[in-house]
This record gives structure tokens, C-alpha cells and sequence, in this order.
């Protein structure tokens, strides 16, 4: 079984997919801690609910990103975690954890991406009159919304669209693409280490 951290800012839709996805058996994966960098986010609610325990900081009251990266990096090691999912973390990693989570750091972002990347992706495809856009899921680098991509999906954006329809399409797809897509990757990696101890004896 695969031990995740999510690391979330907001809402937490797609954290609540992957809780549920985990829950159905669709998803072979415990989420064994969230992190948060808001301390109102509605996504800790969520987390009570399910019983999952958070660890939610102010970066403020942090000297810098390498202070509080530091921690939430000893936490992570506590829990021995072995993957970091990030579902709506509105915030850059730093080296203090892409070293530690080399090519074990995987995002998802609203666009085909290398399009709109940052904030509001789905307003910038809208206000660009783009005929489609969609999600991608990508490993985590020092960029923003960079780094190699795992897997993307397309959706149409039509003439009527607004914002809300928009995003409505999108956050569907999410839910139901970011599970299935952590699932395939989790078990091409425990086949990968299964190969690798046939291979050693
Ligand atoms: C999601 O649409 C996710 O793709 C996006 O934030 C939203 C979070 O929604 N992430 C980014 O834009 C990353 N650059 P949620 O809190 O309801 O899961």
C-alpha cells in the first residue's frame, strides 16, 4: 500500500475524490497526513471528517520556505511517506522537499499544460478563446506548473461556456482522472520494485 501526503490550499474536491476512490477500492493508497498552508481552508474540515490528520501552518510565522518545508519534511518522515500529491497547493515547492521527494512529487493542473500555467488556469483558456482545454497531471520541478508530464486529458470548451460550466467540466474530469492516473502510477512503481527484488536474487 502506497503512503501519500496531499498537500491542498482550498476547497479540496479532487482530495475528497481521492478519499473516496481510496475508500472504494479503486485506489490502492493511504492518505496519511494533509497538508495545508491555510488554516481556514474548507479542506481541513474534510479531512476531520474522514480522520485524517493535518498538519496546517502559517508560512508567515515561518523565516522562510526552507523553515517550513523543514518541518513539514520531519513530519513526513515520521509517517515514512512515500509520495506527495498535490490537489490545489497554491504554492511553489522548494528545494528543501523536491530533494528529499525527488521524482516522488506529482501535481494536477487545470490546462493542457505547457498552456496557462499558474493561477486561474481556466479563466486564462476561457479569456483566450482556446476551442478546448483540459488537465493535466505532471511531476512536480522547481517551476511553476512544469516538470514531466504523466498524463493529460482534453475537454471541448463550447461557445456558451462561462467560467462556472467550465470549471464545472473540469473539476469532473479531475476527480475521476487524478485517482485513476495515481493508481496506475503507484502500480507500475510497486512492479517496478517487484522486478527489481526478482532481478537482485
Ligand atoms: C483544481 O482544479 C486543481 O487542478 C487546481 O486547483 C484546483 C483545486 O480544487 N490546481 C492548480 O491550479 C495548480 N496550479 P480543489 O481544492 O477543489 O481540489
Amino acid at each position: 500500500m502506497t503512503s501519500i501526503a496531499v498537500f491542498a490550499s482550498g476547497n479540496g474536491s479532487n482530495f475528497q475524490a481521492i478519499i473516496d476512490a481510496i475508500q472504494s477500492g479503486d485506489l490502492a493508497a493511504e492518505v496519511k497526513l494533509l497538508v495545508c498552508d491555510k488554516q481556514d481552508a474548507f479542506v481541513l474540515k474534510r479531512a476531520k471528517q474522514s480522520g485524517i490528520d493535518t498538519f496546517a501552518f502559517q508560512p508567515k510565522a515561518y523565516a522562510s520556505k526552507a523553515a517550513f518545508e523543514r518541518q513539514i519534511a520531519a513530519e513526513l518522515e515520521k509517517l515514512k511517506i512515500e509520495y506527495l500529491v498535490l490537489a490545489g497547493y497554491m504554492r511553489l515547492i522548494g528545494p528543501t522537499l523536491l530533494e528529499r521527494f525527488s521524482n516522488k512529487i506529482i501535481n494536477i493542473h487545470p490546462s493542457l499544460l505547457p498552456a496557462f500555467p499558474g493561477i486561474d488556469a481556466i479563466g486564462q483558456a476561457l479569456r483566450a478563446g482556446v476551442e478546448e482545454t483540459g488537465v493535466t497531471i505532471h511531476f512536480v520541478d522547481e517551476g511553476m506548473d512544469t516538470g514531466p508530464i504523466i498524463a493529460q486529458k482534453r475537454v471541448k470548451v463550447c461557445s456558451k461556456d462561462t467560467e462556472e460550466t467550465l470549471a464545472a467540466k473540469i473539476h469532473e474530469l479531475e476527480h475521476r482522472f487524478y485517482p485513476a492516473t495515481l493508481q496506475q502510477l503507484f502500480h507500475q512503481a510497486s512492479e517496478g520494485a517487484e522486478h527489481g527484488k526478482k532481478s537482485v536474487n
